[in-house]
Order: structure tokens, then C-alpha cells, then sequence
């Protein structure tokens, strides 16, 4: 793993008519997956609006790859709790469609949607409309639709959260061999505590309203991870250690 500097925010404020985001600073390099991790109405969704370029900050400078960089809006894969697929739409229509806003001719999208199914087992649904899809595998196209839009860093806010523990156990370990095959820069938002240890390289904990950084632990359990690693002794100090921080 690469520790070069991909993303570094520092001291970061927002206040609507109360303050939400309260001098935020954190760093993510390159290969990286962070877990942010707070209570439900902490700040977490607004903090990736202010990240993405949606909403604008009060205060505070974010960088990418080193270069303060005012104009966010497109540079990051941003992935929502809910799949917002277009329900009209295929499967393989739904990921070409992350290529065409990205500026690719049709068929040069169509080409690298069905790449992108085929490589990370998806391609027998290509022809499926997202309705008559699981939960489970709508999450997992609207995160290859996410990675075909930009995968320069992922911003996952909640993307699990509405799946029961069995499919978000298997969606945790789609999305890790993807990172892995991609070599993917991965932000992930959750208030799930084993959520944050099993797929982080560190966890930062935010405060409850309005966010503040309480503190980043980092996971040194080895990788790849395997289901069973939640049973593991580190992992629940690990565990202990983040519920006495919470
Ligand atoms: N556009 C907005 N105007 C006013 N308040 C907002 C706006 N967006 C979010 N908030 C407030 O910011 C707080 C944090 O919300 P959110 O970032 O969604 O939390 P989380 O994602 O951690 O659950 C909430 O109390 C919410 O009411
Ligand atoms: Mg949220």
C-alpha cells in the first residue's frame, strides 16, 4: 500500500442555522479504506456534501492529491444509502449510464459496463431490471454504476445500512475484492462498529452533533479479511476499544 496523500481535509466547518461540522481535519491516502463512523444525525452525509462539492464549507481547506481543489463536483464516486437506479432502465443501461456522464460515446460505455459486469460477476443480469434485483444486488450495481462514473475516491455514505447482516457480510466482501482488483481510495460512512473494523485500514470517530474527529483508530488485522476474522480476538479488542471511544 501506497501512503501517498490522495485526500486531506483540514479544519473544516459548517454551520446552517446551528453548526454541523465542527473543525474537521482527516487524511486518506492512496489504497486506503476509512471508515467515518458516528451516530445517526451526526454530521456524516453532510460532511460527504461538503467533500463532494454539493455543499459548501464555512471554513477549511480540502485537498486532493496535494492541490487545494474548490471545484469538487464530479471528482468523486459517491455512492448513497439507497440504490437510486433508474427503474426503467437495465442493469447494463443503469452501469453505462456512470461511463456516459463521464463522456463516453454509447458504445464505448456499453463496451466497458459489460467489462465491468463480466469481471466482477454481475454480467448474467446484465439484461435484468433493477426490480426484479435484491436489495443485495441492486447495492451491488449502483456501486459498479459508482465506479464506472469515477473511482479516482469513493465516497460510500451508508451503503448498506438498509440490508439485513447476512447479504451486508457478502456485500462487505464484494466490495473488498473489488478494491483490492482496482485498487480502489475508499471513504465509507456507517454507525455499525464491526462494519468500520472489518473493511478499515483506520476508523475516525465523530462526536454526535456537530461533528468533531474524537479520535482515529487504526485496524492492524491482516488482510484479505475473511468473515470468520470478526470472531477473532483482535478483532473484538478492536471492537472494545472502539465502544469505549463512542
Ligand atoms: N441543508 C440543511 N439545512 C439545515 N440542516 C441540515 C441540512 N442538511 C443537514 N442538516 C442537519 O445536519 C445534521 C446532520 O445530518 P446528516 O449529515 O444527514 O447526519 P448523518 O448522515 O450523520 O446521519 C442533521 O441534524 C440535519 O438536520
Ligand atoms: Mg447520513
Amino acid at each position: 500500500m501506497k501512503s501517498q496523500s490522495k485526500l486531506k481535509i483540514n479544519n473544516l466547518s459548517l454551520s446552517f442555522e446551528e453548526e454541523i461540522i465542527k473543525n474537521i481535519s482527516l487524511e486518506v491516502n492512496q489504497e486506503e479504506i476509512i471508515s467515518i463512523i458516528g451516530p445517526s444525525g451526526c454530521g456524516k452525509s453532510t460532511l460527504f456534501n461538503i467533500i463532494s462539492g454539493i455543499l459548501r464549507q464555512n471554513k477549511g481547506v480540502i485537498k486532493i492529491d496535494g492541490i487545494e481543489e474548490k471545484k469538487r463536483q464530479g471528482k468523486f464516486g459517491y455512492m448513497f444509502q439507497e440504490p437510486l437506479l433508474f427503474s426503467w432502465l437495465k442493469v447494463l443501461e443503469n452501469v453505462m449510464l456512470g461511463y456516459e456522464i463521464k463522456g463516453f460515446k454509447k458504445e464505448q460505455a456499453k463496451l466497458k459496463a459489460q467489462d465491468l459486469l463480466k469481471k466482477f460477476n454481475l454480467f448474467e443480469y446484465a439484461n435484468f431490471y433493477p426490480d426484479s434485483l435484491s436489495g443485495g444486488m441492486k447495492q451491488k450495481v449502483a456501486l459498479l454504476r459508482t465506479i464506472a462514473f469515477n473511482s479516482s475516491i469513493l465516497l460510500l455514505d451508508e451503503p448498506f445500512g438498509s440490508l439485513d447482516a447476512i447479504t451486508r457480510s457478502s456485500l462487505h466482501l464484494y466490495l473488498l475484492e473489488i478494491w483490492k482488483k482496482l485498487k480502489l481510495t475508499v471513504i465509507f460512512t456507517t454507525h455499525d462498529i464491526r462494519e468500520a473494523i472489518f473493511l478499515s485500514d483506520r476508523v475516525y470517530i465523530l462526536s454526535k452533533k456537530p461533528a468533531t474527529i474524537i479520535d482515529c483508530l487504526k485496524i492492524n488485522l491482516p488482510r484479505p479479511r475473511k468473515t470468520e476474522d470478526i470472531t477473532s480476538k483482535k478483532f473484538v479488542e478492536l471492537e472494545k476499544k472502539l465502544i469505549s471511544l463512542l
